[in-house]
């Protein structure tokens, strides 16, 4: 487990992940019925973005330091960062919008992650912190007793099996709870792994999936972080139009003039 989001937060990746989380989010929170959002990799929570880690990559400049000025489509989301103050990982930004009906489990697997998320929600009545693995969570964790759910997948990528880890992980999750919303995900790298990641999803069983992508530049150097997806099953109504304009406002910000820079939006399964 050499990974830490640290060197990574507030870079573009997490921008269109937790752009799109806040508006799925958003989304469930309409109807009155708690819900029960589920972090599977969940981080340390809340990152400095001065800190050694966070300079050392300089990522988040070309990321969350560039939407000083968001459009409308992306307002909600750095409203929130901006009202959290350290830039917020998803379970500070899923947190921020819980109403008291709400509960949020957040599985990680780092010791040390998992001890700073629990200091940081060590009071907290609505937030309980498991060191646990996620896929083995996924199955303990659902069905919850609410009607509802929303399941952030979002591990980091280090083995080389993971897209079949996440594709049999969302497998499972919809077999534990068919009507739960599941949103997983990943990087584009090169064009080959998403792409057999769709396939077998297509193949899964699963209804009801959407795929979106943001690329910065052509998927075609895998030592490069591309680009990166998130694939949803069952979205809330409204999901794949509010996506493209997110996304677009996304591209107008972040993206590069290099070739292959854009958006896509896929409806892979029908519902
Ligand atoms: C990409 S980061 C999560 C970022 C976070 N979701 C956010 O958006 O702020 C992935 C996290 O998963 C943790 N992790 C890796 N393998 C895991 C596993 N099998 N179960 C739970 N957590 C795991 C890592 O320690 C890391 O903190």
């Amino acid at each position: 487990m050499n990974y830490r989001h640290a060197f990574h937060a507030g870079n573009f990746a997490d921008c269109m992940k937790h752009a799109l989380l806040v508006w799925l989010q958003q989304a469930m929170v309409l109807k009155p019925a708690g819900v029960f959002f589920m972090d599977t990799h969940a981080g340390i929570g809340r990152y400095d973005l001065a800190s050694d880690a966070a300079e050392r990559t300089g990522e988040w400049h070309q990321g969350i330091a560039l939407l000083t000025n968001p459009p409308a489509e992306l307002s909600d989301y750095v409203g929130l960062v901006r009202a959290l103050g350290l830039y917020p990982g998803s379970p500070a930004l899923i947190r921020a919008r819980m109403r008291p009906q709400d509960r949020l489990a957040c599985c990680e697997l780092h010791p040390d992650d998992a001890a700073t998320l629990r200091r940081l929600f060590a009071r907290d009545p609505l937030v309980s912190v498991h060191r646990r693995d996620a896929w083995e969570a996924i199955g303990a964790l659902l069905p919850p007793a609410e009607k509802r759910a929303l399941v952030l997948i979002d591990p980091p990528y280090e083995a080389p099996d993971e897209f079949a880890r996440v594709a049999q992980g969302l497998r499972h999750g919809v077999s534990r709870f068919r009507s739960g919303v599941f949103a997983a995900w990943y990087p584009v790298k090169h064009r080959l792994p998403p792409r057999e990641f769709h396939l077998a999803l297509r193949h899964s069983g699963i209804r009801d999936i959407v795929a979106v992508e943001l690329w910065l530049r052509a998927p075609l150097d895998a030592s490069r972080l591309n680009g990166c997806g998130l694939v949803v099953v069952n979205p809330p109504f409204g999901f794949v139009a509010a996506a493209e304009a997110i996304l677009q406002a996304l591209l107008d910000r972040l993206g590069t003039d290099e070739a292959g820079a854009g958006f896509s939006v896929e409806r892979l399964v029908d519902e």
